[in-house]
């Protein structure tokens, strides 16, 4: 499975900017795959109603469902026919994240906390945000499912993340986030596709979906020649993310 350097726009990006570490694979999971995700997730956020803020409100018009999956000893046996395919799609994505986005030397021990299925309504916002670096490891990853979209990865910094707070709506200072940080990074993000934020995109940058109608620029050939690009618009409806992360190291679990 080849991940595509045409999804990532790093044109605006800053100059020491690694492009290994925000990847994204189109077509990773199968329509089958994706529509076995999408039932499973559709089963378990039920009896979920929709929520308007969390994290200070990074996320609003959402639902939010842990989706745990036999463990691997069980996987393992004979009884694999029995397992669910949602399960297998999470544990083919799994695999494919210990082997191309960990150090060989620990990718046997890597510890995944459980999915978290993310259904966003088409009116939903995701605004700009870290993940947990108290709970949360060196990996964040997602399925994009239902909708297509496109995330933007912004340099982090302190100013900036303050910046979100509510009261600096009416100052007028010039320091605002959106405005003067002109240096991004655009993932584009298909239905069933795999995105993947390590090393300074997952710690150093802030990730968030751009609002529906948003264009992306995809270079036809890869390369040179700024006359090949494609302009997108994405329309970005009801989407679901099925979202990897794996255990912070430390305390509880040795080396
Ligand atoms: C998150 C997040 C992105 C997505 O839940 O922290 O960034 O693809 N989700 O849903
Ligand atoms: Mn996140």
């Amino acid at each position: 499975m080849k991940h595509d350097t045409r999804y990532v726009n790093v044109k605006n990006a800053p100059l020491d900017f690694d492009i290994s570490s925000a990847v994204v694979y189109p077509n990773f999971v199968t329509e089958e795959e994706g529509k076995s995700l999408i039932n499973e997730s559709a089963k378990r956020l039920k009896r979920r109603r929709f929520e308007d803020g969390h994290w200070d409100s990074v996320i609003t018009g959402y639902r939010e469902v842990e989706l745990s999956t036999p463990n691997e000893h069980e996987l393992n046996q004979d009884t694999h026919k029995d397992v669910p395919q949602f399960a297998k799609a999470i544990h083919k994505t799994r695999k494919q994240l210990a082997d191309n986005h960990f150090n060989k030397s620990n990718n046997n021990h890597i510890q995944w906390l459980p999915c978290h299925a993310i259904d966003l309504s088409a009116k939903g916002v995701l605004k700009a945000h870290v993940d947990s670096v108290k709970f949360s490891g060196e990996i964040v990853a997602g399925i994009s499912l239902l909708s297509d979209a496109v995330m933007r990865l912004r340099l982090s910094s302190d100013e900036w993340d303050s910046d979100d707070t509510k009261d600096d709506t009416n100052s007028d200072s010039s320091m605002n986030s959106s405005n003067t940080n002109e240096e991004y990074v655009d993932l584009y993000l298909p239905q069933n596709s795999l995105y993947v934020l390590t090393g300074m995109s997952r710690y150093s940058y802030t990730h968030e979906l751009l609002p529906t109608g948003s264009t992306f620029e995809l270079s036809r050939s890869g390369g040179e020649g700024d006359d090949d690009d494609t302009e997108i618009e994405v329309i970005r409806g009801r989407r679901l993310s099925i979202i990897f992360r794996d255990a912070k190291k430390g305390k509880d679990n040795s080396s």
